[in-house]
């Protein structure tokens, strides 16, 4: 099934697939003020880590269009607090504040070209992002379809398909690529409480393409694999720490815990982007905590006492000892993984 693009640049407005709408109706916002942007990301219409970071990016381009001054200086402070108030909405994907960092920088490098050709220039960069992400994403399913098994039956948690980045997806991704190889693959998903990005959305992107998809709720993902229906898992990460942690949605690290006793390969697909190297440990890595009624109203109707206590982190760590390989762009990484920032350049300086 085709459908419409999760985010693009179309005609002055940024265009979204309206994600808390899915699997009931595909609903594309338009989109010209970057508060809404910013709205949009706060409240899950566009999330998954690389989406965030693009959506992220052409809030940064619509910011910039919407200064009505000529005074250069007055543009670039309008941009900063453009820019500030874009990277408060979401703390944990790295992807976000990366693309916002990048986009800053070309900001600062074409001061001198002028308010108009800075806010076409920054377009062009808000479109490389989205460009290369999708490029990342294929690179990501070959190189992950290639240690799949030829016949087999995944687990995944959360939503890391094409809705979750610029297109195609990471987890996903992998699984798309090992099916377009002529991979006998099933998939087996968590629903992902509390906001059930597993049943609403990876149900449905597996389903558009004709793959053999079974939905769980999150904790029967032990039985399933006690009772040896999991041949491996694969999920996204929203940052990945220099020494390999991985942050991911809340219930991966209890997954991961769950495959390591059943000795399943746990693998973790995402883009050199997603790594930062700035933060040695997942100790590092902010966790978004998010409302209680996420928890409480999350299904249309009231699921606790009205005042009960709730504690929702968004995210959790996954230690690295319990990965089994990150499969990247740039190709897989395999424990030990130590520095991941020497690691990665010194297999770049190999391949050159
Ligand atoms: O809260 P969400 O839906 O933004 O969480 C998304 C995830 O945890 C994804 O697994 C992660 O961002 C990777 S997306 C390629």
């Amino acid at each position: 099934m085709s459908r419409p693009a999760t985010i693009k640049w179309n005609d002055d407005r940024v265009m979204m697939i309206d994600q808390t709408l899915l699997p009931g109706e595909v609903k594309v916002l338009e989109i010209s003020d970057y508060k809404l942007i910013a709205e949009a990301i706060k409240s899950l219409r566009i999330r998954g880590a690389p989406a965030i970071g693009i959506a992220g990016a052409f809030g940064i381009v619509l910011g910039s269009r919407q200064f009505g001054g000529d005074n250069i200086s007055d543009f670039k402070e309008h941009l900063e607090k453009v820019a500030a108030f874009l990277a408060a909405t979401r703390p944990t994907a790295v992807n976000l504040e990366w693309a916002i960092r990048r986009m800053m920088e070309k900001a600062e490098k074409f001061t001198d070209a002028g308010i108009e050709r800075m806010q076409s220039i920054l377009l062009d960069e808000a479109e490389a992002i989205l460009n290369e992400d999708i490029e990342s994403c294929k690179k990501i399913g070959a190189h992950g379809a290639a240690i799949l098994p030829e016949s087999g039956t995944g687990l995944t948690h959360c939503n890391a398909g094409g809705l979750a980045t610029g297109d195609y997806g990471t987890a996903l991704g992998v699984i798309f690529s090992a099916v377009e190889l002529n991979k006998s693959i099933k998939m087996y998903v968590d629903e992902t409480r509390p906001l059930l990005q597993g049943a609403r959305l990876t149900t449905w992107e597996l389903q558009n393409q004709g793959i053999d998809t079974t939905l769980i709720t999150d904790n029967m993902a032990g039985h399933v694999m006690a009772q040896g229906k999991i041949d491996f898992v694969i999920v996204g990460a929203d940052r990945i720490a220099n020494n390999g942690d991985v942050a991911n949605k809340i219930g991966t690290y209890s997954v991961a815990v769950l495959a390591k006793y059943h000795d399943i390969p746990f693998y973790v697909a995402a883009p050199l982007s997603t790594i930062d190297f700035e933060s040695r440990s997942g100790e590092q890595i902010p966790i978004e905590e998010r409302a209680p009624e996420e928890v409480t109203q999350g299904f249309g109707r009231t699921t606790a006492p009205e005042g009960t206590t709730v504690y929702s982190p968004a995210f959790d760590i996954t230690p690295h000892n319990l990965v089994s390989a990150l499969i990247t762009d740039e190709g897989i990484i395999y424990p030990p993984y130590g520095n991941l920032k020497d690691k990665i350049l010194d297999s770049k300086k190999n391949k050159s």
